[in-house]
Order: C-alpha cells, then structure tokens, then sequence
C-alpha cells in the first residue's frame, strides 16, 4: 500500500506574471484559477496540476504524491509515522484548497514539503485545451511527470522514498558535470513512468533541480523547443536520455531552475533490473550557456 504517481506541484515563485505567461505561451498549460496570490494551471482532466504562489524562494513549496484509496493513504502515513516522522494530519480547508479527500504533510529529509493525499479533484465537465496547442500531456496513471530534488542525506531520502512512501528505484546514473565533480544521480518509480522522483546528491542552490512535462507528441515537443527560443532561455539542447529514453530538452523557467519537456520514453514494467549507466543521455542535451 503505497503511492501510485506525482500528483501536483506547489512553486514560490518571485514573478508570478512571468510565470503566468511561461505557463500558458511557452509550456501551454492551461489556467485553472488566478488568484490574488497563486494562480493554477491545469495539463489534463485534472482541477489543477501546477500551482505558483507569490514567494520570495523561488524554489519547490511542495509536492503531492497520490495514493489510489483511503487504505493506500492510511498506511503510507502510519508507515511514515512509525519511522519516525512528524506526520500532520491537515485540516478541512486545506483539503478544499488542494481539491482532495484527505491530506497529510510531511518534510522530507532534504527539507521539501511532501504532501500525501487520495480523492482528487477531476473536471471532465471542463475540458482540457492548451492555449498554444500542444496536443496533449501524458498523465493519467503516470501522474503529473517527475521531479529532481537535491537531497544532502541521498540515503536518508532513499529510506523516506522508498521505505516510507514505497517507491522502487530505476536506475543510478553517475553524472559528470567536470568540475562540478561526479554525482550518483538516483531515479525512482511508482508506476510505469520511469522515474516520477530522482534525487541528486549534492549541495545545490535550490531543492527543485527540474520538472518533467511530458506531451502526446515529438511535434508537441519541437514546437515547445521554438516557442522557448522565442520567449525564454534554452538550458540543454534536444536529446535523448540513456535510462528514460525521453526525447527532451531543458528551458530555464521564471524561477531559475529547469523544465524538462518531452515525449516517447520507455516504461517501466515487472521485468525491470536495477542498471547502471556512465551518461545521462545518448546524444544531444548540450548545455547551452548564456550570452
Ligand atoms: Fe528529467
């Protein structure tokens, strides 16, 4: 009884406008609510998927893990308790903010708001249309996309992840940033997605390295690769990533750090082995540094 898929995100972002239009123009989400404070946007039936709030950090604010059921999510937030972690029961109104059933809030060991919850919010009645276009975001049962976290405890948060919310590790791939020295980058699974979490070890500006987007299509994604060249900064040019086999590339969002957007990488299924790989990617994804 664990989580099944990431379900929604929470930024602090400085420029809530910025990222008004960075949400609709480039990445074409589309706004669920604008309020005097945070505004949401939506990728697919769901009320809502990405939520910004006005902050000063810039940073992740929280992530929402999915559990299918009452008893999935009862015994993931027992499982949490008993190993120890203060698990908060949160109250009725924020339950109707976020859209869900029941919620719990925990920090995990990286110091990121981790919110568990089940029963959330679908808007059939109100369908889903980007506002630039793109065809159509891949969801459903893989959930939202995936998140890369920088943790200074990478067996601490190992234990939290997959002990706690019962996640399986993919795959590790050793990063050579050069000078940046080797990082053991560490990739997770709750579903068929390949990774819905991966955890960098190592001491970074911000907790959010970058988050995942995937669309229906290869159009969707060259499409998105014209409209960050037109609007915004590409961070790693076109590629294809050697675990995932995600056909991506990375933009700098309003905050700072990385979206990735794709589309077409391979699943997950019962006949996966834990590898290991020396390169993130088979070819492309070259950083492209600014003028
Ligand atoms: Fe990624």
């Amino acid at each position: 009884m664990t989580v099944d898929r990431l379900g929604y995100l929470g930024f602090d972002a400085s420029d809530v406008d910025a990222w008004s239009r960075y949400a609709n123009n480039t990445l074409g989400m589309m706004t669920a609510a604008k309020g005097k404070d945070s505004d949401r946007y939506r990728l697919d039936s769901r009320a809502w998927r990405l939520a910004v709030h006005r902050g000063e950090a810039d940073d992740i604010s929280y992530a929402g893990f999915e559990a299918a059921d009452a008893a999935a999510f009862n015994s993931t937030a027992e499982r949490l308790r008993q190993m120890g972690y203060q698990v908060t029961n949160e109250p009725d109104d924020l339950k109707a903010d976020r859209g869900v059933i029941d919620l719990v809030s925990v920090i995990d060991p990286s110091g990121v708001r981790i919110e568990v919850y089940y029963g959330a919010t679908e808007l059939f009645e109100v369908p889903f249309v980007s506002p630039v276009g793109v065809s159509s975001f891949v969801t459903g049962e893989q959930g939202f996309g995936h998140i890369v976290l920088a943790t200074p405890d990478l067996e601490k948060s190992m234990e939290f992840y997959v002990a706690g919310l019962g996640m399986e590790l993919s795959d590790i791939i050793d990063w050579d940033l050069g000078p940046g020295g080797k990082h053991k980058l560490h990739f997770f699974n709750c579903n068929r997605r390949h990774h819905s979490l991966a955890l960098l070890p190592a001491p970074a500006p911000k907790h959010i390295h970058h988050f995942m987007i995937e669309s229906a299509s290869l159009d969707d994604v060259g499409r998105a690769i014209d409209r960050m060249e037109r609007d915004s900064r590409i961070l790693l040019t076109f590629g294809r990533h050697t675990n995932d086999h995600m056909y991506s590339f990375y933009g700098i969002t309003p905050s700072g750090f990385a979206v990735e957007f794709g589309c077409g990488p391979r699943d997950v299924d019962r006949s996966w082995s834990v590898v290991r790989y020396d390169s993130i990617s088979m070819w492309g994804h070259k950083f492209i540094s600014p003028e």
